[in-house]
C-alpha cells in the first residue's frame, strides 16, 4: 500500500470571504494540519473564473467550475459556452457544484433541472467528474443521474445529507460520497450511520468552507485546515486510524479528480 499521509479538502470556496482575503495563511494553516490539496468550487460563472485564477496562482489548489442550483435563474445561455471553454484548462478538475436544492428553492425547480441537465451533458461530453449538490431533492437528483449512468458519469455527492438508503443508491450509480463537518454535529445520527455503511474506498472528505465548521468551531467561518476534524470523526465512526482515512480518502480524490502526487 502506497503511503499517503496528507488529506485533500475536496470542496471549499476560497473565493468567498473571509477566505479570499487571506489565502496564503489559509493554505499555511491547512499544511500544518496535513491538508495538502484543496479544490475550490465555483457556484456561478464569476466564482468559477475566480477558482481557476486561485488555482493558477497556488500550487495546492485546483478548480471546479459550474453553476449552483441557487443561481439557475440567473443563467444565460452563453454562460454554458464560457464554462465549456474553461473545462479544458489544466487547473480545472471537476464540473460543479451542480444539482438541485428544493430546501431553499432560490430558483424555480424546473429551471434548476434544466440547468443541472445541461451541465451533466457538458461534463460527460468533456469527461470531467461532477460535484453534486443535493438538498431535499434526493429522489429527483438520483432519477436524473440515473439517465447518465451509461454515459461515463463519474462524480461525488458533496456534503452528503442522506442516510443509508440514499448512500446505497449513490454507490449503485458508481459515485463517491463526500462528508463535511456536519458529521460532527450531535443530531447527525443518520449521516453517521451512512458513514459507517459506505466502504472507505468510496468516501471523500471536505469542509465546504467558509460554511459548516465542525464542532468545536460550529458557527464560526470554516477553512480547509478543519477537514482534519472531519477525517478524525470518520476514522472514529469506522474504527480506522486517521492514517487509513487519509490514505483512502486522498487516493479516492486522486482517482476521481486526477490530482497529481505531492
Ligand atoms: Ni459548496
Amino acid at each position: 500500500m502506497e503511503k499517503i499521509d496528507y488529506l485533500v479538502d475536496t470542496h471549499a470556496h476560497l473565493d468567498m470571504p473571509p477566505l479570499n482575503g487571506e489565502i496564503d495563511r489559509v493554505l499555511d494553516r491547512a499544511k500544518i494540519n496535513q491538508v495538502g490539496q484543496v479544490i475550490s468550487v465555483g457556484i456561478d460563472l464569476d466564482s468559477s473564473k475566480e477558482a481557476v485564477r486561485i488555482a493558477a496562482e497556488y500550487e495546492p489548489v485546483f478548480a471546479a467550475i459550474g453553476i449552483h442550483p441557487h443561481e439557475a435563474k440567473n443563467v444565460q445561455q452563453e454562460d454554458f459556452e464560457r464554462l465549456q471553454g474553461m473545462a479544458s484548462l489544466q487547473e480545472v478538475v471537476a464540473w460543479g457544484e451542480i444539482g438541485l436544492d428544493f430546501f431553499k428553492e432560490y430558483s424555480p425547480p424546473d429551471m434548476q433541472r434544466r440547468v443541472f441537465e445541461e451541465q451533466l451533458d457538458l461534463a460527460t461530453r468533456v469527461g470531467l467528474p461532477v460535484i453534486i449538490h443535493d438538498r431535499d431533492a434526493h429522489d429527483a437528483v438520483v432519477e436524473i443521474l440515473g439517465n447518465y449512468a451509461g454515459q461515463g458519469l463519474k462524480g461525488v455527492f458533496h456534503c452528503f445529507s442522506g442516510g443509508m438508503d440514499l448512500a446505497r443508491k449513490v454507490l449503485d450509480l458508481g459515485l463517491y460520497i463526500s462528508i463535511t463537518g456536519v458529521v460532527t454535529f450531535p443530531k447527525s445520527r443518520q449521516l453517521q450511520d451512512a458513514v459507517r455503511y459506505v466502504p472507505i474506498d468510496r468516501l471523500l472528505v471536505e469542509t465546504d468552507s467558509p460554511f459548516l465548521s465542525p464542532v468545536p468551531f460550529r458557527g464560526k467561518p470554516n477553512e480547509p485546515a478543519r477537514v482534519a476534524i472531519v477525517a478524525k470523526t470518520v476514522a472514529h465512526l469506522k474504527d480506522l486510524s486517521i492514517q487509513e482515512v487519509a490514505h483512502w480518502t486522498t487516493a479516492n480524490a486522486r482517482a476521481l479528480f486526477g490530482l497529481p502526487r505531492i
